[in-house]
């Protein structure tokens, strides 16, 4: 498992999570999250869990099991819980897979249904207030297809009272091609600004990719 942390430590509140689900490294939409992050001020924590390192358990429903609790989430998930309790945005990377998120992101969102019902912990109390991004390539020609993954995050976010804060959509099929659509780098390195995060817009899409 790789946590990155920078070289000096933060020293600004704002602390950055970025959940990278891609079934691939270094494809599409990490490297959007990546230029974008490069444009954080310096004193912004940043982490970086990739969910392809972790291991991860498949989810269980036990809400109505017993007294529907969970234990407190140990070893990979026990990490990427308590770095989803600390920071203060969340960043959800995914690539467009069968019109919605990665399977790797939807078992870490199905894993909060677990993380609600943890005695002592309030997830939802400290998860509120937060704000989620998401980042995201895709292959179609059409953009509004990603719209059930935006639709999926951001009700996910409405549910545990988080803002939303907006989404960087390229279009990109090959690891590279999103970066190189015209205008793309330049919306990355906007997108954390204060003035780009408008909540509820998608930042910007571009042309087909094969
Ligand atoms: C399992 C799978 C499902 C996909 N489903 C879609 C889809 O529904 N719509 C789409 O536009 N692209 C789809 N794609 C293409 C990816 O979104 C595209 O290649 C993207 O650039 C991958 O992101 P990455 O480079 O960050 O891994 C899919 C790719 C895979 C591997």
């Amino acid at each position: 498992m790789t946590v990155e942390t920078p070289s000096r430590p933060p020293t600004s509140e704002r602390s950055f999570l970025f959940v990278l689900g891609s079934a691939r490294r270094g494809g599409n939409s990490e490297a959007l999250a990546r230029r974008a992050a490069r444009t954080l001020p310096p004193d912004v924590r940043q982490r970086w869990l990739h969910l392809g390192d972790l291991d991860i358990p498949r989810f269980e429903d036990l809400r109505h099991s017993g007294d529907g609790t969970y234990p407190e989430p140990v070893g990979d998930v026990g990490t990427l819980w308590a770095e989803t309790l600390a920071a203060t945005d969340l960043v959800v990377v995914s690539p467009l897979y069968w019109y919605s998120v990665s399977a790797s992101v939807k078992l870490y969102l199905d894993h909060w249904s677990a993380w609600m019902r943890v005695p002592g912990t309030d997830f939802e109390g400290t998860m509120s207030g937060k704000r989620m991004w998401a980042v995201t390539a895709y292959a179609s020609e059409d953009v509004t297809l990603v719209e059930p993954l935006l639709g999926t995050l951001r009700n996910s976010a409405a549910r545990l009272r988080m803002h939303w804060a907006g989404a960087l959509l390229a279009n990109g099929s090959k690891p590279g091609q999103a970066m190189d659509s015209p205008g793309t780098a330049e919306r990355a390195a906007e997108f954390f600004s204060p003035q780009a995060a408008r909540p509820g817009t998608p930042v910007g899409a571009g042309a087909a990719r094969e």
